[in-house]
Parts: C-alpha cells; sequence; structure tokens
C-alpha cells in the first residue's frame, strides 16, 4: 500500500476527451462517461529490453459498474478487484486510439467521506483533489493525465435551480416538467481532481472583471439562500486577487466566467477547480455582526489562494502528488504576498511564523517528519500538510531572497513559457529559476528532499582582539531520514553596538549566507549585539545566548519591527522558562521597567504595540522545552500573564484609556485598534479586579461587531467561570441560528478550563447545531479541545486522551481524513514527559487494534508506534 516517488512510471494511455453524462439522484446518480483513449508512445523497460507491460488499470471506489463498451461493442473483458477495474494489454492490441464507455452508478447521500460526489445540506457538490474522482467514475485518476471535458448534468429542475461544472455553460433547457438538462464545456485541458461539479439553490451575487487585455469575465458567487449580503467582501477580495495576479505576475484569467460557491460540510478550507472554486462556507461568508477581523483577513488570502492557482496549479500541474508543493508552496507563497500587499507586511509574516514554528516544527519533530516532498505516502490526503504548504512556501521564500524581486519574476515567466499546459515536477520549476538566472540551484534543491528542522547555533568569539561571529548548522536526524546534510541558508542579520547604533556589516542584502557545516563572520567591533534571522529568513530554530538586556536592546533599537517583536517574544520564553523551572529568579523590578521602556516607545505602532505584547503560546513554549510537562508549563505561563499585567498595570491601563471603539469598519487602523484593544483586556483579566469585569460586560453588550464580542468573551473566559458562562448564554441565544458564529462558540466553550470538561463536551455534541459529520463542527468541538485545551487533554488521568480517542473511532467511519487530522495532538507525544507518553501511545495502539481502521488513521498511527 506504501507509493514511492521514485517509482513514477509515465502513463502508457493517455485520455484526450471526456465527457460526462450525469443523472443526479440522492441515492442512485447514474454517470456515463465516454473516454477518448490514446495509447501513449511506449515506454521501454530499460531492465528487460521490451516494452512495459501496458495493461489498461482504471481506478474506481464504492461505485456501482453498470456497464462498458469498447469502440462501441459491448464489453465484458475486465477484471475488477481492490479499487481497480483492469482490461489486458491483450484486448486493446493495435489499438493506438480507442473510445470507451463506462456507465456506473454512485449514491451521494451516503458518502460521509466528502470526497468524490456528496450532499452539503440540500446541495451535490464534489471534492476530487488528491483522489475523490475514483468515487465518482472509473478513470486514470493521476495527475499527468490531462483532458478536455464536456459535462451534461441532468437535475430535478425546481429543488436545482443552479446547476454547475468547470467552463463555460454550453446549453441549458428543460426535458420534461420535472427535469432538465444543462451542458458545460471547459477549453483547457486539466486533470480529473480539477472536475467539479455543484447543484442546489443558492442566491447569486454577480459582479464582472475586465482583464488587462481588455476581456470582460463574469464573477458569480453562490450562498446559501438569504446570506447574500455576506458575500461582498468575497467578492470584492476576488477582484483583488485578479487584479494583483496581472500587476505582480503579469497573469491574466483565461475564462470567460469564474464562479466560487460556499458550503457548509468541506473537509477543508476550499479549492481551485478549473473555473468553479468551492469553499468553505466559513471562508466566504462575511459581515461585521458575524465575522471577526481574522475572518474578513482569511477569505481574502483563501480567496487569493485559490484564484492564484488558476496558474499555479490548474495551468501548470503536478505530474504526480509527490510533487504537491510544486502548486503548493508556490501558491501559498504568492497568496502570503498578496495578502502583505493588501493588509499589512509585519502582522502577517509574524502569523506566518507562527504556524511554522507552533505547527511546522512541531510536525518535523513527530513521527510524520517528510521533506516537502515526500517520499513515500500510504493516504495522499495525509500531506496536505503544513510541511508541504508553509514550509513549502518558506522555501519559494528563499529563492526570493536570493533572486531578488526581479529575478524571481524571470523565473516565473520562463516557468509558465516551458510548462504551460504541463503536468511538471518541483525540479522542473527550480530549473526554471536557475536557467532564468544563470545562477546554480543544485545545492539548493536539497531543501526539496531533506525533511527536519535545521538548527543554527551562533557563537560570538574573540580572537587577537578581533570578534567574530560562528554560524554552525545541524539538522537532527528525524524518524524518516537518518542522515542530514547542510543545508543553504540565508540569514538575514544586522550588528548593534550596546549604544544601539547599527554597525556595518559590509553584508549584502543584509544577508548573510551559510551553505556549509559551518561559517564564521568578522564584526569590527566588540560589545555588540547580533540581531538574527530577521524577517525568518530561513526556517529554522536559532540558538544565541541573548541575555535579557540584549533582547531589550533589540526591542528597542533593531532596524526591523519584525525583529523587535522576535526579541519580545524571546524575552517572554526566557521569563516564562524560569517560572517553570521553579527557579526562584525573581524578575527585577529594574526588568520590568526597562521593558515598559522599551514598550512605551512603540506606543505610537499600535500593530507592533500589540505584537510585543502578544505572549508566545503554549504550543511555541513547547517546542523550546524537551518533554514538557503541560500542567505545569500553562501554570507557569498563567504566573507570567499575571505578573505582567501587575508590573505593567498603569501602562497598560493608559493604553485602553487611549483607543475609542468606533463604529466598525474593516480597516488596518480599526483592526490594530482592536487588537491592541483586546490584547491589554486579556491582559488586564488577570487581575480580576472589578472594573475590568464591569468592562467586559459593558463591551458585550455595546459592542457592534463580532471581533469585539469573541474578544470579550476570550478576555472573560479569563477573568472567571461565572462571567463567561453567562455571557456564553447570551451569546448562544443570540446567535442559535447561525452555524458558522456557533462554531466559535462550541470553540470558546471546549477550551474552557473547567474539571467537568468532558461532559461538557458530551452535552454540547447532542446541541442541535452540532453535527459529526460536518468537519467545521468537529474541529470546532473537539479539534479545538484537543489543540488548546491543556488542563482538559492532558489531564493526568489519561481521560482527555480517552476521550479523544473515542470520537476519533466513532469518526473514522464516516470521515476517515478528518479523523487523520484530529489525531495530531496524540502522534505527537514525544514532546512530553514520559507520563503523558505513556497514556498517549496506550490510546493510539487502542486506535491501531481496532479491525477496519482507515488507510488515513493507519498511516498516522502506525508511524507514531514503529518508532
Ligand atoms: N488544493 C486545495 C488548496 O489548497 C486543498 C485540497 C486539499 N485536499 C485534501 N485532500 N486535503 O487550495
Ligand atoms: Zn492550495
Amino acid at each position: 500500500i506504501v507509493k514511492k516517488r521514485l517509482d513514477y512510471q509515465a502513463p502508457s494511455y493517455l485520455i484526450n476527451e471526456v465527457d460526462l453524462v450525469i443523472e443526479l439522484d440522492p441515492t442512485e446518480t447514474i454517470i456515463t462517461s465516454t473516454l477518448q483513449f490514446e495509447t501513449a508512445s511506449i515506454p521501454i523497460d530499460t531492465d528487460q529490453h521490451k516494452p512495459a507491460a501496458r495493461d489498461l488499470i482504471l481506478d474506481g471506489e464504492n461505485i456501482k459498474l453498470i456497464s462498458i463498451t469498447l469502440n462501441g461493442n459491448a464489453f465484458t473483458h475486465y477484471h475488477i478487484e481492490d479499487g481497480k477495474l483492469t482490461i489486458a494489454q491483450a484486448e486493446l492490441a493495435n489499438l493506438t486510439h480507442f473510445t470507451l464507455v463506462v456507465k456506473n452508478s454512485i449514491d451521494p447521500s451516503n458518502n460521509a467521506t466528502l470526497e468524490g460526489l456528496y450532499l452539503s445540506n440540500a446541495a451535490y457538490c464534489t471534492q476530487c483533489e488528491a483522489e475523490g474522482f475514483r468515487k465518482i467514475t472509473y478513470f486514470l485518476d493521476r495527475p499527468d493525465v490531462l483532458s478536455i471535458y464536456t459535462v451534461t448534468i441532468i437535475a430535478d429542475k425546481s429543488a436545482f435551480p443552479h446547476v454547475l461544472s468547470n467552463g463555460n455553460l454550453l446549453e441549458e433547457y428543460d426535458l420534461s416538467d420535472e427535469k432538465k438538462l444543462v451542458k458545460w464545456h471547459d477549453p483547457f485541458k486539466k486533470p480529473c481532481y480539477l472536475f467539479a461539479l455543484v447543484a442546489g439553490d443558492f442566491d447569486k451575487l454577480s459582479d464582472s472583471f475586465t482583464t488587462m487585455s481588455g476581456r470582460k469575465v463574469k464573477l458569480e458567487l453562490f450562498v446559501d439562500k438569504g446570506k447574500k449580503s455576506q458575500g461582498h467582501h468575497a467578492l470584492a477580495s476576488l477582484k483583488k486577487a485578479m487584479k494583483w495576479d496581472e500587476d505582480v505576475y503579469g497573469l491574466e484569467y483565461d475564462l470567460d466566467i469564474f464562479m466560487v460557491v460556499a458550503v457548509d460540510f468541506f473537509n477543508m478550507g476550499a479549492m481551485e477547480n478549473k473555473g468553479l472554486n468551492v469553499f468553505n462556507s466559513k471562508f466566504v461568508l462575511a459581515d461585521p455582526s458575524i465575522a471577526t477581523d481574522n475572518d474578513f483577513f482569511n477569505i481574502e488570502s483563501i480567496i487569493g489562494h485559490e484564484y492564484f492557482h488558476n496558474w499555479t496549479g490548474n495551468r501548470v500541474t503536478c505530474r504526480d502528488w509527490f510533487q504537491l508543493s510544486l502548486k503548493e508552496g508556490l501558491t501559498v507563497f504568492r497568496d502570503q504576498q498578496f495578502s502583505a500587499d493588501m493588509f499589512s507586511y509585519l502582522a502577517t509574516r509574524i502569523s506566518q511564523v507562527k504556524v511554522m514554528r507552533e505547527n511546522q516544527f512541531a510536525e518535523d519533530a513527530s513521527p510524520m517528519s517528510h521533506p516537502i516532498r515526500p517520499d513515500e505516502v500510504i493516504q495522499m490526503n495525509n500531506f496536505y500538510t503544513v510541511t508541504v504548504y508553509n514550509k513549502g512556501a518558506e522555501v519559494i521564500r528563499m529563492l526570493h531572497t536570493l533572486l531578488t524581486t526581479d529575478g524571481f519574476r524571470r523565473g516565473m515567466d520562463l516557468y509558465f513559457e516551458r510548462h504551460d499546459g504541463q503536468a511538471v515536477t518541483c525540479d522542473d520549476f527550480v530549473n526554471a529559476m536557475q536557467d532564468a538566472n544563470e545562477v546554480n540551484l543544485d545545492h539548493f534543491k536539497l531543501w526539496y528532499s531533506q525533511s527536519g528542522t535545521p538548527r543554527v547555533k551562533v557563537q560570538k568569539t574573540s580572537e587577537n582582539g578581533a570578534d567574530k561571529l560562528t554560524f554552525t548548522q545541524r539538522t537532527l536526524p528525524t524518524t524518516d531520514q537518518a542522515d542530514k546534510q547542510a543545508v543553504y541558508l540565508p540569514i538575514k542579520m544586522e550588528c548593534l553596538h550596546r549604544s544601539g547604533s547599527k554597525i556595518d556589516l559590509k553584508l549584502s542584502n543584509d544577508t548573510f549566507v551559510l551553505d556549509s557545516a559551518s561559517a564564521t563572520l568578522a564584526v569590527s567591533s566588540q560589545d555588540f549585539v547580533p540581531v538574527l534571522l530577521s524577517d525568518f529568513s530561513s526556517p529554522v530554530m536559532l540558538d544565541y545566548p541573548y541575555s535579557l538586556d540584549d533582547l531589550l536592546l533589540i526591542m528597542t533599537h533593531a532596524s526591523s519591527d519584525y525583529s523587535k517583536w522576535d526579541a519580545s517574544q524571546a524575552f517572554y520564553s526566557a521569563l516564562i522558562r524560569q517560572l517553570y523551572d521553579d527557579k526562584d529568579t525573581e524578575v527585577s523590578a529594574q526588568i520590568w521597567r526597562k521593558l515598559e521602556t522599551a514598550l512605551q516607545q512603540a506606543h505610537d505602532n499600535f500593530e507592533l504595540l500589540n505584537e510585543m505584547l502578544t505572549i508566545p503560546s503554549i504550543e511555541t513554549l513547547t517546542q523550546g522545552i524537551e518533554q514538557t510537562e503541560p500542567l505545569k508549563l500553562s501554570v507557569a505561563r498563567s504566573h507570567f500573564l499575571n505578573y505582567l499585567q501587575q508590573n505593567l498595570h498603569g501602562f497598560l491601563k493608559g493604553i485602553v484609556a487611549n483607543i475609542e471603539q468606533q463604529k466598525y469598519e474593516y480597516t488596518k487602523m480599526q483592526v490594530n485598534e482592536r487588537r491592541l484593544r483586546s490584547a491589554v483586556l486579556q491582559l488586564l483579566s488577570y487581575s480580576k479586579s472589578v472594573d475590568v469585569k464591569d468592562q467586559l460586560a459593558q463591551q458585550f453588550a455595546t459592542a457592534d461587531n463580532m471581533t469585539d464580542k469573541l474578544n470579550t468573551l476570550k478576555a472573560a473566559q479569563i477573568y472567571s467561570v461565572e462571567l463567561f458562562e453567562k455571557l456564553m448564554v447570551d451569546f448562544e441565544q443570540e446567535y442559535a441560528d447561525n452555524a458558522v458564529v456557533m462554531d466559535k462558540w462550541f470553540a470558546l466553550h471546549a477550551t474552557t478550563n473547567s474539571s467537568d470538561i468532558l461532559a461538557k463536551l458530551t452535552l454540547l455534541a447532542s446541541h442541535r447545531q452540532f453535527n459529526i459529520k460536518n468537519p467545521n463542527k468537529v474541529r470546532s468541538l473537539v479539534g479545538s479541545f484537543a489543540v488548546y485545551n491543556t488542563e482538559g487533554f492532558h489531564a493526568l488521568d489519561g481521560s482527555g486522551y480517552q476521550f479523544l480517542t473515542d470520537y476519533l473511532i466513532e469518526l473514522d467511519v464516516l470521515n476517515p481524513q478528518i479523523a487523520a487530522r484530529l489525531v495530531t495532538p496524540l502522534i505527537q507525544y514525544k514532546k512530553f514527559a514520559k507520563m503523558h507518553q505513556d497514556l498517549m501511545t496506550m490510546q493510539l495502539k487502542r486506535l491501531l487494534s481496532r479491525p477496519n481502521l482507515s488507510k488515513d488513521l493507519y498511516e498516522k498511527v502506525s508511524k507514531s508506534l514503529a518508532h
């Protein structure tokens, strides 16, 4: 069942044209698929000097075959076994071109996997990436088989006013009083994972965009009935993305229509199907009364991401799934650039770095560690990971740094010139970058094959009165790879005198390149502090023995706001670590005053000040400690937050007093004000003072927007259980009918530190808005509990681990893809103290012993127990 990257073989058959006729029916949808095959030029088996076997092997899962014809004649000489339909080569001998018609049926109403064709509420929709098309009909379900699609859909007229597929609408007419026929044609060749079909009763928002060459493109956004007013932000974001891609990359949209559909039942964020993006409704629907500032930001970013895939993913796609980062790493990088341009560089970059430090480093340290281009896969869905996506984007970012904006653009241009319309590899991409810039990127390519997080140790030494910095890199062995080599690392940096002035290091672009195990940099000064890894210029862990005073100097004098923030995080981490280690080194009043001074100088930069007042999360802190005791860490962090607010009380109160609440608008300025205010109110909630309570109650009652409402609830959660529970009841009454908002309510409940949390979760799982078949609900309730409820999940009696495991057993039968995502906190057991490890592995073993465990869970659980 393990597939290996190096076993890739080009397809022996191509499918040039696909004609699908789909008669929609909830329990028996009939598919008639007419496939125009061509025999590929014969791949020679080099060992045997004869053509490789070329049986035609089609993929198919959970489908009922009705009949097959070959070139118009009934055909029965096939063989079906383990999800494969095989036609022996002899049956096809001497045919260079042939037509196969496959007729089969499927049952969308019983498809809880949300892969293939399924029902979301009353609407039909599809999800085919990575290997879902095989749940619709027998096919060569692999991304390097590219075809032109014509799709005819027959549906009930009254229930499905909107019947959509990829490309352009050819015709639509009534077949009878009940049924109609709708026909779509996509003129661009595509792999089957980009196929989509949607049928439902939606509200439609329409708009248009005129491309740089003057073509007018229709834009259509489909949302649940009655939610039209919540679609405007997504549509506006789409137009911004279309313009941005033209301006920055010269890339223009290519069809006459672009459609986006929002559905409630969806396994991930969204999907870039050609001309017909399907979105999780939580990444489309927004207005200030139901969506937070973060939701507005995420919608713009994900709309951008899916739109950008039209070139990086669809026009140029992946040869095989091991190359997934070819499109995902690149497209994430592009959406990151877009967000930075639309919103702000600092906040955007910081949130990306948090994802790397909290999630990707954890994945690299876990049994699921893999390179951004994996070598072995059991279930492809398990490789839509922070490594492939986010570390993949960091690798692209390093190329961008190395080649500069202009050089990167030259590489992109050459990539499209060479590969438009093709299915290619990560090497093809790097080669285009290399050839367009006449550089050698052979060493750089190691980033694609090596897993693990490099650690860069920097030491300051002096020799004969001259100071220097010695950089050493080392990547520890990971579970998938024992031997590691030195990678190419751009380290953006500066050095500051104690006085705060900058020392000239004579580095081009302020970047020191470490491309061997160790190297040194001479610094013509003695008493200095290095500011290392500005902008997180490479995805590594940094090790330098900073003193608290060093960090305060950086927080005050670094040239980049990013570095000021980064130093603040190191500063807080160091103090929390002291509390965690029970060192009774009390933080001196002097240190608190210096911290206040450092924060004070950012007083008019709300964006920076907010970031510098945000304390590292438990997950980030866990990464820096071996064999963490999670409960002890949580206590240490809370104590620290309390000391912080005590010692900066006046300063913090001053900040809140200075920010007035205004009528809500999603503007950068207002977002920063709300964030800062909320960060401070959360800190002040540790004081448990009555005036904070009054302030929270008042803010909750008067807030005209979801951001302030939720922020108040989070502060109340810190303040007291009573206040929190009371406000949560009010909140439920107000939003009980809004599914997207209730997800936030479920998540908040799931993260409450209370002794009866498991009983509470069980009760919530029977709430009328909860549904185990809806991934958003499951993620909100069970996912939030396992990831963010430290006290509940890591309870010393193992009850939290057991609860998650019981839930996974139930969920795996319905939706293995989501079950395999939710198991992540358990398989990362190695980060925790022995006692926790034992309790966690006990549950993992229980999972592994289940009969009929899905491939998805099997891959993760077996890997985690094998080492
Ligand atoms: N290509 C989609 C995106 O990143 C995500 C598809 C995820 N598929 C999956 N099987 N998890 O935009
Ligand atoms: Zn993507």
